[in-house]
C-alpha cells in the first residue's frame, strides 16, 4: 500500500501532473481497515462485521470498541468500559455554565461543536499513541457528547437540566437526561433504548465522507482529537450531510401541510434540473443500491411506532414518497435510493426529540467512527499534512497592470 502510494508522488514530480477531481469522486486519500462498503450491492461493514449482524446482536458501544479497538470486547473489556464511559459521563461546572451564553434558538450542532471544542480546554491534549490515557480521551468524548447533547435540549426547553447516573446503560442514561424532569414519572422504555442502540451502530461509521475526512484532515496538521471531532461536527451539519435528516422531516411535513399529503410536486420539484431543491434522504455518491442503513432504519422506524401505539402520517408520506421514487425514471436513470437519513427522524420524532436535534443525535452515532479514523490516520506512518492542489483559472500577470498606490 504504501509502496503504491510513493510511485503516485514519483509520477507526480516526474509528470508535473495533477489530479483534477473536484468532489474526491475517484480519489482514495488513504488506506483503511476500518470499514468496508460496496456501493454497487448495498453492503456496509465494520472491521469486517455486516451492519445487519451489529445492529441486530451488539450494543452501541460495543461497536464503538470495535471500531476504536479494532476487536469486540471481550466480557472485561466491556465492564471496564462501561465503567469508563459512566466515570467520565459528567460535564465540569465550569464548562456548564457555557450553556447560558448561547441564545435559547441557538442551533443545537453549533453548540455541540463549539462544545466539544471547548472540551480541549479542560483536558490536556493527547500524547502520542495509543495508551490508557487515551481510552480515557476516547470514554469522555464519547459520553461526554452524550451529556452535552441532553443538557441543550433541556437548556432549549428551559428546564433544568438532569445529570447522567451511574448503572445505567449508555443508550438508557441518554433518554434519562433527555426525558427525566421533576414533574414527570419518567422510566427508560428498553424497547425505546434498543431502538435508540440500533440507530447509533447504523450511524458509527461510513469510511470516508465528508465529516471523516474533515476529522482525518484537521487531524493531519496534528490539531488534538477534540479539535478534529469539533470541525467534523460543523460538517455533518450540513444538510447535503447528516443534516439531511432534518431536512426530510421538514419536507414531509411540507407535503402533508402545504400539498395535502399529495408527493407528486415534491418529486416533479425533485427532477427539474433548474430547481436546486432536491429530494431529501434519498441518494448517495457511493450507493448505487438501496443503502442497508436506510433499510434498517425503515424496520426500526415501524417497530417504534407500532410499540408506541402512534401513528405518524408523515411515515405513510415517506412511504408513499419512497415508492412513486422507485417507479420514477429519473431516479431509476440515476440509482437513487432512500439514504439513511430518510428514515431516522420518523423514529427520533416518535421518541420525542425535536427535529432540530437530529443531526445531533447522528453525531452521537458516528463519535466512534471519527475517533477511528483519526487514529488510524495519526498512526498511519504514509500519512501526511492534507494538503490538495488547485487548477489555477484566475488573472495571469500579463493581464493586470502595475499597482499604482
Ligand atoms: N434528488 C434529486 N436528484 C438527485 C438527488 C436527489 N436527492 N441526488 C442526486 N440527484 C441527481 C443529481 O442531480 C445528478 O443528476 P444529473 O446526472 O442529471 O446531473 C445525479 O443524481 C447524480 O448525483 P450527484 O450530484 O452526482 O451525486 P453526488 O454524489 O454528488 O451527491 C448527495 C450525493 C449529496 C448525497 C446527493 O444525492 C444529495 O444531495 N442528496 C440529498 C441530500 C441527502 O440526502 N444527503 C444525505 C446523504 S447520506 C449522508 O451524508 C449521511
Amino acid at each position: 500500500e504504501g509502496e503504491r502510494a510513493v510511485d503516485i508522488r514519483k509520477l507526480r514530480k516526474e509528470t508535473g501532473l495533477i489530479t483534477y477531481d473536484p468532489g474526491f469522486v475517484n480519489t482514495g486519500s488513504c488506506c483503511s481497515r476500518v470499514t468496508f462498503i460496496n456501493g454497487e450491492e448495498g453492503i456496509l461493514r465494520y472491521r469486517g462485521y455486516d451492519i445487519e449482524d451489529l445492529a441486530e446482536k451488539c450494543e452501541f458501544i460495543d461497536v464503538a470498541y470495535l471500531l476504536v479497538h479494532g476487536a469486540l470486547p471481550t466480557e472485561d473489556e466491556h465492564r471496564k468500559f462501561s465503567r469508563l464511559l459512566n466515570e467520565h459521563s459528567m460535564i465540569h461546572e465550569d464548562m456548564r455554565h457555557h450553556f447560558s451564553f448561547y441564545p435559547e434558538r441557538a442551533h443545537p450542532m453549533a453548540v455541540l461543536s463549539a462544545m466539544v471544542v471547548s472540551l480541549s480546554t479542560f483536558y490536556p491534549e493527547l500524547e502520542e499513541g495509543w495508551d490508557e490515557e487515551t481510552d480515557i480521551t476516547v470514554c469522555r468524548l464519547l459520553s461526554k457528547l452524550r451529556t452535552i447533547a441532553a443538557f441543550s435540549y433541556k437548556k432549549f426547553i428551559g428546564e433544568p437540566i438532569v445529570q447522567p447516573k451511574a448503572g445505567l446503560k449508555y443508550t438508557e442514561n441518554f433518554l434519562n437526561m433527555m426525558f427525566n424532569s421533576p414533574v414527570s414519572e419518567f422510566e427508560v422504555d428498553p424497547i425505546i433504548a434498543r431502538a435508540l442502540n440500533k440507530l447509533l451502530i447504523l450511524h458509527a461509521d461510513h469510511e470516508q465522507n465528508c465529516s471523516a475526512s474533515v476529522v482525518r484532515m484537521v487531524g493531519s496538521a496534528e490539531a488534538n482529537l477534540y479539535a478534529s471531532i469539533s470541525a467534523g461536527i460543523c460538517a455533518l451539519w450540513g444538510p447535503l450531510h447528516g443534516g439531511a435528516n432534518q431536512h426530510v422531516i421538514e419536507m414531509l411535513e411540507y407535503i402533508r401541510s402545504e400539498e395535502n399529503g399529495d408527493v407528486s410536486k415534491v418529486l416533479e420539484r425533485a427532477k427539474d434540473k433548474s430547481d436546486p431543491f432536491r429530494m431529501m434522504g434519498f441518494g448517495h455518491r457511493v450507493y448505487k443500491a438501496y443503502d442497508p442503513r436506510a433499510r434498517v432504519a425503515k424496520r426500526i422506524c415501524r417497530e417504534v411506532l407500532n410499540h408506541l401505539g402512534h401513528e405518524d402520517p408523515l411515515l405513510d408520506i415517506a412511504v408513499e414518497l419512497e415508492q412513486a421514487a422507485l417507479e420514477d425514471e429519473y431516479f431509476k436513470e440515476r440509482n437513487l435510493y432512500p439514504n439513511v437519513d430518510f428514515y431516522t427522524g420518523l423514529t427520533y420524532r416518535a421518541i420525542g426529540i425535536p427535529t432540530n436535534m437530529f443531526t445531533v443525535m447522528f453525531a452521537i452515532g458516528r463519535i466512534p467512527g471519527w475517533i477511528a479514523q483519526w487514529q488510524e490516520m495519526r498512526e498511519d506512518p504514509h500519512s501526511r499534512i492534507g494538503r490538495p492542489r488547485q487548477v489555477y483559472i484566475g488573472p495571469t500577470s500579463d493581464e493586470t497592470s502595475p499597482i499604482q498606490m
